[in-house]
């Protein structure tokens, strides 16, 4: 088997994450080089890795990029990418720049994987919270063709990077000592047993960007420019692990063991909805929870049940890790994807 010259750009919550994912799924890699803002020896799960400054020469002989810095003008794949596609990578961005650039795939390898072939060079990775959502949509749109989909958040602080992280557990403890909390940087208010539905930048439109990425990534990847996607998106104090709630109408009746049917057999989803009502406590049923989701790879779906005020309407509940199929694992499944089409090198 081929060995491949990997990078990955930029060492916090993504990028270490995606270490681990590399590692884990036993990517065939010739050579794992680490590369961020300021060059140091860092620890990975008890492995030691020496981090390179990222730079243009940096990327010489690297086959594929995985990029998980900073975003915007002077983020990393923004001034990185294409020096990295020059010197013969394929690059596969985390971040926002350029998803909506109809020159890039957005892909979700189960969902669109064959985008991948009009490659250029950069592919780009989903938000986390629209990960997960067209994960789950896939299998019902192939069934039955999505009207609407209207969807609420419940998003982990990791979503946010690694200092919101450290940031939250500071909140957590002052709380609890009934200290001060300590002043805010990363997370913009009190997260800590609080929700925030508007942390985020507001648009023009009343939404935030967070929900607008889900509305526009949503359809692309679907390939449905007009479909109606209404989100709200919630920040709530959980460590790792996005939940949503959908509710989605579709072309005509899915019935609920019609969507479970769909669902468990797509790949990557999982089902936690366990509906018969044990003897100690006949109210019980079992849904996923992000702490079930936290470190795995699959996107579980929970609390599938028909609307009955719509004929056509359907509610579930699913959760996944924002750092693994919202991220990581997912940008290694599309390098796993490129490997197995044979697209790594056709850059135009
Ligand atoms: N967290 C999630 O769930 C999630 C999900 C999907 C997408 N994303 C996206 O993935 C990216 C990374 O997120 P994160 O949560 O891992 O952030 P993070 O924890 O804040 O880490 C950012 C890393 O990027 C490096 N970096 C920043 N600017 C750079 C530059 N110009 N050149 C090279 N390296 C640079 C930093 O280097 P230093 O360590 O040297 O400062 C740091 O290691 C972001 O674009 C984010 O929007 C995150």
């Amino acid at each position: 088997m081929d060995a491949y010259h990997v990078a990955v750009v930029g060492v916090g919550a993504v990028g270490q994450e995606m270490v681990r994912v590399l590692r884990q799924r036993r990517f065939p890699l010739r050579e794992l080089r680490l590369l961020a803002r300021t060059g140091r020896e860092i620890e990975i799960d008890g492995e030691r890795y020496s981090v390179q400054v990222a730079a243009p020469e940096a990327f010489e002989g690297i086959q594929i990029a995985l990029f998980a810095g900073t975003e915007g003008e002077k983020g990393a794949a923004v001034t990185l990418a294409e020096e990295a596609i020059r010197r013969g990578a394929v690059v596969i961005d985390n971040g926002s720049d350029f998803r909506l650039d109809p020159r890039v795939p957005l892909v979700v390898p189960e969902v669109n994987g064959d985008t991948l072939a009009d490659h250029r060079g950069i592919i780009a990775n989903p938000n986390c919270s629209t990960a997960q959502l067209v994960h789950v949509l896939k299998p019902i749109h192939d069934l039955a063709r999505l009207r609407r989909v209207i969807v609420s958040t419940y998003q982990s602080i990791s979503g946010a990077g690694g200092g919101a992280v450290t940031e939250l557990e500071a909140q957590v403890r002052a709380l609890v000592a009934g200290a001060p909390l300590p002043p805010f940087q990363n997370i913009p208010a009190q997260l800590a047993m609080n929700v925030l539905p508007s942390c985020w930048r507001f648009l023009e439109n009343g939404f935030q960007d967070e929900e607008w990425k889900m509305v526009a990534e949503t359809r692309k990847i679907l390939g449905e420019p007009d479909l109606a996607v209404t989100p709200t998106t919630v920040r709530v104090p959980v460590i790792r692990g996005h939940g949503e709630s959908i509710y989605l109408e579709t072309e005509r009746k899915v019935t609920v063991d019609e969507a479970r049917a769909a669902l468990a057999a797509f790949p990557g989803i999982r089902i936690i909805d366990d509906t018969s009502p044990t003897e100690r406590d006949p109210h019980r049923r079992t849904a996923p929870t992000p702490l079930d989701a936290a470190h795995r790879d699959e996107t579980f779906v929970g609390r599938i049940r028909e609307d009955p005020h719509a004929p056509n309407g359907l509610c579930l509940w699913c959760v996944a890790d924002n750092l693994r199929k919202g991220a990581a694992l997912n940008a290694v499944q599309i390098a796993e994807e490129l490997i197995r089409r044979g697209l790594l090198g056709s850059t135009a």
